[in-house]
C-alpha cells in the first residue's frame, strides 16, 4: 500500500480501483477540456506572501458557510453516481462529512437515495441539490423528500439543462448499473474490490428516481436521461416557485458572470457557487477562481459567494477564500478519495486538505480563516 500524502496519491489509486467507464466520468471535462484543466491550473499562478516571527499558536480553520458551522470552509460537492465509485459511496462519503463537521451535499443523480444518506447517517443534515425536470410533480415530490430528510440546504443547479459532451463517456457507453458489454466485463474483472463491493449492496441504480417516477424500471444512459427529462426552459421564474416551494435555505450553483450573480441577488437566494460544474458543460468558459474575484467584488455584500473547480489542496482553499470564496467544494477531490479506499479514503482526503489549509494559513501569518484576505496574495498574480 502506498503512502498516501496529497490527493494526487489519491487519483492514481482510485484509477487501479474503480472500473474505467466510472473513474473516466469523474476525471473528464467536455470537449477539449480547456475549463476542466484551467480550473486547477490557474489555481497555480496566484502566489502566496509569506510572513514570519508571527505567533501561530492556537489556529483554527472553523467558520461558518450560510450560518452553519463547518469545521473547514470546505463542503463535499453534489455528484452523480458516486455510488457507482465504491458501493454505497454516497453513505460512505455522507459519515466522513459527518464526522469532521462540514456539509455533504447529495446529487438528485446520486445511487444511494436522499432516504438511504438520511438513514445512512443516523438523521445527520445534509444538502440536497436540484436538477429541474420536466415533470414538475415529481420535483415537488423530491422537495418533499429533502424536506422530511431534514436537509439543511437546497443547491439548486443552473448549469445544466443540457448536457455538455465529454467523449469518454460516450465511447465507454457510461451507465449504471454498467451495460455488460465484452470490453466492460473484462475491465470489471480486473477490479475485484470494487466488485466485491457491488455483489454486497443492492444499490446500483438511480436511488432518487427509479420507481419514483412512474414507468422509470431502468433508466438507460445517463446522457439519455437528461435530454428526456431535464427542463430546457428552466428560467429565473422557477427559481422563484423553487424558493416558495423549499422554505429553507437556497443557494444557487453555476453562476460565472457578474450579471447572473446580480440575478442571483434579486431572487432572495442565501447563497450563489461560482462554478462551470467542473469544466464539464462550457468549454472554454473561464476558470472558476478567475470568475471569482469580479463576481465576490459586485455582490459579495449582498450575498454570500461560494466556489468550486479545481479545488485539489488546502492550498487551493485559502487562495479562493482569499479571493471572496466565504465556502468551497470539492468534487473530483473526494470522489478520488472515496474510488481508492471508500470512506477512509474520504476521511483521508478531508484530513489532507484540512492540514494543508491550516499550515498554509499560518505560513501567510494568520491563525483564524476569518480573518484570511486579498492580503495573503502577492499583488500582480491574481
Ligand atoms: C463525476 C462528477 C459528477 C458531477 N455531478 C454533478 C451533479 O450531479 N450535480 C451537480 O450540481 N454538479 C455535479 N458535478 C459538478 C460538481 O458539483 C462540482 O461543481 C465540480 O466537481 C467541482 O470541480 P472539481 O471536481 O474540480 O472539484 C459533478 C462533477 C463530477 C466530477
Amino acid at each position: 500500500m502506498p503512502v498516501i500524502t496529497h490527493i494526487e496519491d489519491l487519483r492514481v489509486l482510485a484509477k487501479k480501483r474503480v472500473p474505467r467507464m466510472f473513474y473516466d466520468y469523474a476525471d473528464s471535462g467536455s470537449w477539449t477540456e480547456s475549463t476542466y484543466l484551467a480550473n486547477e491550473s490557474d489555481f497555480q499562478r496566484i502566489k502566496l506572501r509569506q510572513r514570519v516571527a508571527v505567533n501561530m499558536e492556537n489556529r483554527s480553520t472553523a467558520t461558518k458557510m450560510i450560518g452553519i458551522d463547518v469545521a473547514m470552509p470546505v463542503a463535499i460537492a453534489p455528484t452523480g453516481l458516486t455510488g457507482m465509485q465504491h458501493a454505497d459511496g454516497e453513505i460512505l462519503a455522507a459519515r466522513a462529512a459527518k464526522r469532521f463537521g462540514i456539509p455533504f451535499t447529495l446529487s438528485t443523480m446520486s445511487i444511494c437515495s436522499i432516504e438511504d444518506v438520511s438513514q445512512g447517517t443516523g438523521g445527520h443534515p445534509f444538502w440536497f441539490q436540484l436538477y429541474v425536470m420536466k415533470d414538475r410533480g415529481f420535483i415537488e415530490r423530491l422537495i418533499d423528500r429533502a424536506k422530511a430528510a431534514n436537509c439543511s440546504a437546497l443547491v439548486l443547479t443552473l448549469d445544466l439543462q443540457i448536457l455538455g459532451q465529454r467523449h469518454k463517456d460516450l465511447k465507454n457507453g457510461l451507465s449504471a448499473p454498467p451495460k455488460l458489454t465484452l470490453s466492460t466485463i473484462a475491465n470489471l474483472m480486473t477490479k475485484p474490490r470494487w466488485g466485491l463491493g457491488m455483489l454486497g449492496t443492492k444499490r446500483r441504480g438511480f436511488g432518487n428516481i427509479v420507481g419514483h417516477v412512474s414507468g422509470i424500471e431502468n433508466m438507460g444512459s445517463l446522457s439519455e436521461w437528461t435530454a428526456k427529462q431535464f427542463d430546457t426552459a428552466l428560467n429565473w421564474g422557477d427559481v422563484e416557485w423553487i424558493k416558495k416551494r423549499w422554505g429553507g435555505k437556497l443557494i444557487l450553483k453555476g453562476i460565472q458572470d457578474v450579471e447572473d450573480a446580480k440575478l442571483a441577488v434579486g431572487s432572495g437566494a442565501d447563497a450563489l457557487i461560482v462554478s462551470n460544474h467542473g469544466g464539464r458543460q462550457l468549454d472554454g468558459a473561464e476558470s472558476s477562481i478567475r470568475a471569482l474575484p469580479p463576481i465576490a467584488d459586485a455582490v459579495g455584500r449582498q450575498i454570500e459567494v461560494h466556489m468550486d473547480g479545481g479545488i485539489r489542496s488546502g492550498q487551493d482553499v485559502l487562495k479562493a477564500r482569499a479571493l471572496g470564496a466565504r465556502g468551497t467544494y470539492i468534487g473530483r477531490a473526494f470522489l478520488y478519495g472515496l474510488g481508492a479506499m471508500g470512506e477512509a479514503g474520504v476521511d483521508k482526503v478531508l484530513q489532507i486538505i484540512h492540514n494543508e489549509l491550516d499550515l498554509t494559513m499560518a505560513f501567510c501569518g494568520h491563525t483564524k480563516i476569518d480573518t484570511v484576505d486579498q492580503g495573503i496574495l502577492l499583488p500582480g498574480t491574481y
